[in-house]
C-alpha cells in the first residue's frame, strides 16, 4: 500500500514508521521535515499536500496540538488550540482526504485515553480525544467508497514519561512499539469506526 504518514517524526510516528516500512510504500510528512510538509491547521495546506501525493490507500496522523494546564487556568482561547489543531486539524485531513485515496482505502487518527481515564491538567485532550471518537464512529458508516476510519487512543508513553511523569503517576505507560501494532491493525485490518484503545490499567 501506498501510506501516507502525516506526524512521521514524532514519538508515536517514528514507531509506526518502524512498524510498517518493510511492508508498505510510506510518504512521510512533518510540520517542518519529511518527504511532504503540511501544516494540519491550514486546509490550504493539506489539500496541497494531497495534490502532491496522490493518489493513496491509506493516512494515517499522528500528529495534533493541545493545551495541558489546570482547569482554572485555561480558557476559550486556550481549548482553541486543541480544538483547531488536534480535532479540526484531523477532521480536514479526512474531508479533503476523501477524493484522493483510493477506493477501500482507510484513514486512521490519533486520540488518547484523557476522556476515558483522566488525568490532571488533561480537560482539553478528554474533550478532543472524545471529540475525535466521535467523529470516527460516526464518520465510519457514511464514508464514500467502501473507505475506513479508525482512531488509535493511546495511554501515556513510555518515551514520553520523562517530560510527563507527574501527571501520570498510577498509570502504565506503552511502550510506542505497542502503540504502533494498533496503527497497523487500522491499517492492514478490515474494521472500521473502532477505537483502539492501548495501554490502560484499572479502567471498568
Ligand atoms: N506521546 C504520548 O504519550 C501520547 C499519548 C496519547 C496521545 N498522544 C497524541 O498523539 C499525537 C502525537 O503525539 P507525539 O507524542 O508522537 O507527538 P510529537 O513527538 O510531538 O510529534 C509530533 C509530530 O507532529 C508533527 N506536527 C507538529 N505540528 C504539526 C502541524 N501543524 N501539522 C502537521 N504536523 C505537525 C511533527 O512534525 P515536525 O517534527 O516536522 O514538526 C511531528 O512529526 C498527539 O496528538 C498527542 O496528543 C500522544
Amino acid at each position: 500500500m501506498k501510506i501516507l504518514v502525516i506526524g512521521s517524526t514524532g514519538t508515536i510516528g517514528r514507531a509506526v514508521v518502524n512498524e510498517l516500512n518493510d511492508r508498505h510504500e510510506l510518504i512521510l510528512a512533518g510540520n517542518k521535515s519529511g518527504d511532504i510538509t503540511v501544516d494540519m491547521n491550514d486546509i490550504q495546506s493539506i489539500i496541497k499536500m494531497y495534490k502532491n501525493c496522490h493518489p493513496l490507500d491509506a493516512v494515517i496522523v499522528t500528529a495534533g496540538a493541545i493545551h495541558f494546564a489546570p482547569l482554572t487556568a485555561m480558557t476559550s482561547e486556550l481549548y482553541q488550540i486543541g480544538l483547531n489543531s488536534k480535532l479540526l486539524g484531523q477532521v480536514n485531513i479526512v474531508l479533503q482526504g476523501l477524493k484522493y485515496l483510493n477506493e477501500g482505502g482507510s484513514f486512521t487518527l490519533t486520540s488518547g485515553s484523557a476522556n476515558r481515564d483522566p488525568y490532571k491538567q488533561g480537560s482539553s485532550p478528554a474533550m478532543v480525544n472524545g471529540a475525535i471518537d466521535g467523529f470516527v464512529r460516526g464518520a465510519a458508516i457514511e464514508l464514500p467508497k467502501c473507505l475506513r476510519i479508525n482512531a488509535v487512543s493511546p495511554s501515556i508513553l513510555t518515551e514520553s514519561m520523562k517530560d510527563f511523569a507527574d501527571y501520570f503517576r498510577g498509570f502504565k505507560p506503552v511502550p510506542a512499539e505497542e502503540v504502533a501494532i494498533a496503527y497497523s491493525k487500522s491499517v492492514e485490518g478490515a474494521q472500521t469506526g473502532q477505537i483502539y484503545s492501548v495501554g490502560e490499567l484499572f479502567l471498568k
